[in-house]
């Protein structure tokens, strides 16, 4: 699959398991003129996803499909994007790690957001490892989904001072807001190239 511009928006589906915090921030660039893409589904494995509630207050279709058994449920969520048109993925918070098999089907069209500055400190606990290390910066990364995880092209980043007083938490609140001003600006310039 290509990634299209031209006139018509790219059919986006977003993939949360928590909060969706980005998922809103998305949400609204969305609306914007200027946004390149439009959020037709929101896709969760946690049918519990705070986030889940966005698609009822923005009226965009919701989808939880149960992982117990992988294979099988990314197959039923191909065809559920296959049969909404949808061009783009982007993981926002989305805790499983998709198969080779399902990023091969949407190849270069899948995006996800996180909360280090990659190549550091792939996985989780992000800020825990920053602050354990001593590090100066942390932040954020878009990047492009491969079957490596947190792996592929980046897109952009945004650093961040961590001061001393920071705590794991404190640092995850400072980057989550610093999240959801980059991912909307890596749609951006992907499809402004
Ligand atoms: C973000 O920090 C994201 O980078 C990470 O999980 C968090 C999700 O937050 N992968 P939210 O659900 O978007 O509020």
């Amino acid at each position: 699959m290509v990634l299209s511009t031209g006139y018509k928006k790219i059919k986006t589906a977003v993939f949360i398991s928590g909060t969706g915090s980005n998922l809103k921030s998305l949400i609204k660039f969305s609306k914007l003129k200027k946004s390149p893409i439009t959020i037709e589904m929101i896709v969760s494995n946690n049918p519990k996803s705070k986030g889940l509630n966005l698609g009822k207050i923005y009226k965009i279709k919701k989808k939880i499909f149960n992982f117990e058994k992988q294979a099988k449920v990314e197959k039923e969520i191909l065809f559920e994007l296959k049969k909404n048109n949808i061009e783009l993925i982007c993981l926002a918070g989305f805790m499983k790690i998709l198969s080779k098999d399902f990023i091969n089907n949407f190849k270069g069209c899948i995006l996800n957001i996180h909360p280090s500055l990659l190549p550091k400190y792939k996985g989780l606990n992000t800020h825990e490892r920053a602050i354990k290390n001593k590090d100066i910066y942390s932040g954020c990364t878009v990047h492009f989904v491969t079957s490596k995880l947190d792996s592929g092209k980046i897109i952009n980043q945004k650093k961040i001072k961590i001061s001393k007083k920071d705590n794991p938490k404190t640092l995850a609140k400072k980057i989550l807001a610093e999240e959801h001003k980059l991912y909307p600006r890596a749609i951006l310039k992907i499809f402004s190239l």
